[in-house]
């Protein structure tokens, strides 16, 4: 069985079942490209400054626009990022009944989930995906590997310590970025970031769009605004991502050594509304199969409690910004109810 496997059944039929059919206006075409920055990230990971200030700079562009970029030299071998697609092929290639034995169950964050979820009852998304946490925990027991042999049995150990090795570098280097946003808003600490996510459990999501024969009517991710805070994405060469700017849908062009990064509601909400956490989705491909890996990375939810966020965002960026703070902290609020209780992307 291959990995279209769930939705084969609608991709032998001559129509999109209606479920899947998503109304005319979320459907708009994508005609421009995103004008979004391809950071290189060697002089700053070699400790050059002036290196660190032309990147902090173009992310800040960026940021304060729509709050996406893409990041070349990031140091993550490429040869993980393979073996986590290959890995992530695998699970979906399972078949149907294995991937439901570790289905996604009403208010888990983590597990597989697909296009025949009961989570929406029309305006289904044409994909599947595979979720998980990763954190480091007090034990220092590998939390990936143990999820993926505990869920999907002791054949999975290897994929386990992929991911684990692939969340590994992708924690690191969200924490790096954490770095380089401050410094890209003037914060006068850089390290000041780094502690609200230092033990946060972030997840991790693989996600495959099957082809479909009617791309035009479906979507793969519906419009979302990631609630988390910073997202690294890595996506293939068939191409999807697009985000919404200036009331238009513009594509993100893929690039095979660079990780998309954007910004979430919380980083949105740490920068005191500064740098935007943009609606984006992703559309479908008539002959490709596209697939994406997606890190999200949260800081730690009582590290990020109004109260504490208020204080520090008035240290940081002084009185001026109390108005506009006391409503990040009511959002905060909502924010953060949404964040302990749904999964990562919602609407998608
Ligand atoms: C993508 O697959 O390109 C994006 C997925 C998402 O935003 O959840
Ligand atoms: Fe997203």
């Amino acid at each position: 069985m291959d990995s279209c496997q769930l939705l084969c059944e609608f991709q032998i039929e001559p129509h999109v079942p209606k479920n899947f059919i998503w109304p005319k206006e979320y459907l708009e075409d994508a005609h421009e490209e995103l004008q979004a920055p391809i950071v290189d990230l060697d002089g700053y990971l070699k400790g050059n400054n002036e290196a660190t200030k032309n990147a902090s700079k173009l992310i800040n562009e960026a940021c304060l626009n729509h709050g996406f970029f893409q990041v070349i030299n990031h140091g993550i071998d490429m040869n993980l990022i393979a073996k986590a697609y290959d890995e992530m092929d695998t699970i979906f290639k399972l078949p149907l009944d294995r991937k439901m034995s570790v289905y996604k169950t009403h208010g888990s964050m983590w597990g597989y989930s697909g296009a025949h979820a009961h989570r929406f009852s029309s305006k289904l998304p044409w994909k599947e995906t595979f979720s998980f946490p990763y954190y480091v925990n007090n034990a220092l027991k590998p939390v990936v590997t143990n999820y993926f042999k505990s869920t999907l049995g002791d054949d999975f150990e290897q994929a386990g310590v992929t991911f684990e090795k692939y969340c590994k570098a992708m924690k690191e280097l969200g924490m790096m970025l954490t770095e380089l946003l401050a410094i890209s808003l003037g914060v006068k600490d850089p390290l000041h970031f780094r502690e609200l996510f230092e033990e946060g459990c972030s997840i991790m999501r693989c996600n495959n769009y099957p082809c479909c024969k009617q791309p035009s009517l479906v979507l793969g991710t519906g419009p979302h605004c990631d609630p988390t805070s910073i997202t690294l994405l890595h996506q293939d060469q068939v191409g999807g991502l697009q985000v919404f700017v200036d009331n238009k849908w513009h594509t993100v062009r893929p690039l095979p050594n660079a990780l998309v990064v954007n910004i979430g509601d919380t980083f949105m909400a740490l920068s005191n509304g500064r740098y935007k956490s943009c609606l984006h989705r992703a559309v479908v491909n008539k002959h490709k199969e596209r697939r994406s890996l997606a890190f999200f990375l949260c800081p730690k939810d009582d590290k990020v409690s109004p109260g504490v966020e208020s204080m520090a965002l008035n240290d940081i960026f002084g009185v001026e910004t109390i108005v506009i703070n006391v409503l990040n902290v009511m959002w905060m609020k909502e924010m953060m109810k949404i964040f302990n209780t749904v999964e990562a992307c919602r609407g998608g």
